[in-house]
């Protein structure tokens, strides 16, 4: 495991859109697995500039994303398929049929986990998987004390996360409560990993995942037994290590 400490948010992202960058230009046509959260926002900030500037091409790159709330529709502005939409997609140059979300509208749960596990097969695996961390030491919506050993699932979302993310919504009511996550087991099988992090907030549920127990009640902690992955994190959230 590698650990770059970056001055601050845009020197992460910076650096993190570096690492992101390297695996574009070595593999044209990589499959990126993508996160969403409010911190890889700036590292696809920087990947934008790149794109503009000449420096990186997206049209063979294929994308799977972590995860999508349940019930929420691409269109929803609280979507993750919109999040990437704006965040990314909509200003470079990716072929958007080779983007893949979970579907959230899809409401028979066994079926939308089940394609979603296909189209993962399909695109033959994640070259470089991107994560962000919840403060609990969630990664996807991969919550505390589930087993480490499922793919696509349908996630209850702890009271923790739904308040976390309630920050984006009008209120705590419209925070869906169920999701659709990758599993530990297909964020386990990608090539690499590279696990972004910044603030205080970010602290302990790193120092548990880095250095403490592997346990599934911490699920980033099973990160130490992945043989390629890359931590990008600032002072403060590095701070207990
Ligand atoms: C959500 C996402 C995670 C993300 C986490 C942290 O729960 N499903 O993928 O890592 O939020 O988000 P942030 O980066 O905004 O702290």
């Amino acid at each position: 495991m590698i650990i770059y400490e970056g001055k601050d948010y845009q020197d992460v992202s910076r650096k993190a859109a570096n690492i992101m960058s390297a695996q574009i230009i070595m593999k044209p046509n990589a499959v990126l697995g993508l996160a969403t959260g409010s911190t890889p926002v700036g590292m696809y900030k920087q990947l934008i500039e790149w794109y503009k500037k000449g420096d990186l091409d997206f049209s063979q790159i294929t994308s799977v994303n972590l995860d999508e709330y349940k019930g929420l529709s691409g269109d929803n502005d609280q979507s993750y398929r919109y999040f990437m939409n704006m965040n990314l997609f909509d200003h470079v140059n990716i072929d958007k049929t080779r983007t893949y979300v979970p579907n959230g509208l899809e409401e028979d749960s066994d079926k939308a986990c089940a394609d979603y596990n296909e189209v993962i097969r399909n695109v033959g695996g994640i070259d470089m998987q991107l994560l962000g961390i919840g403060g609990n030491g969630h990664i996807g919506f991969n919550e505390p004390g589930e087993a480490f050993e499922k793919e696509t699932h349908c996630v209850d979302l702890t009271e923790s996360t739904i308040k976390a993310n309630a920050r984006f919504f009008e209120s705590m009511d419209e925070v869906p409560k169920q999701a659709y996550t990758m599993g530990i087991k297909n964020i386990m099988a990608a090539k690499k990993i590279l696990l972004v992090a910044t603030g205080s907030a970010k602290a302990d549920a790193l120092y548990k995942s880095l250095y403490g127990p592997i346990t599934p009640n911490v699920p980033a902690s099973i990160l130490q037994l992945h043989q390629d992955v890359t931590v990008v994190a600032d002072e403060d959230a590095l701070s207990l290590i």
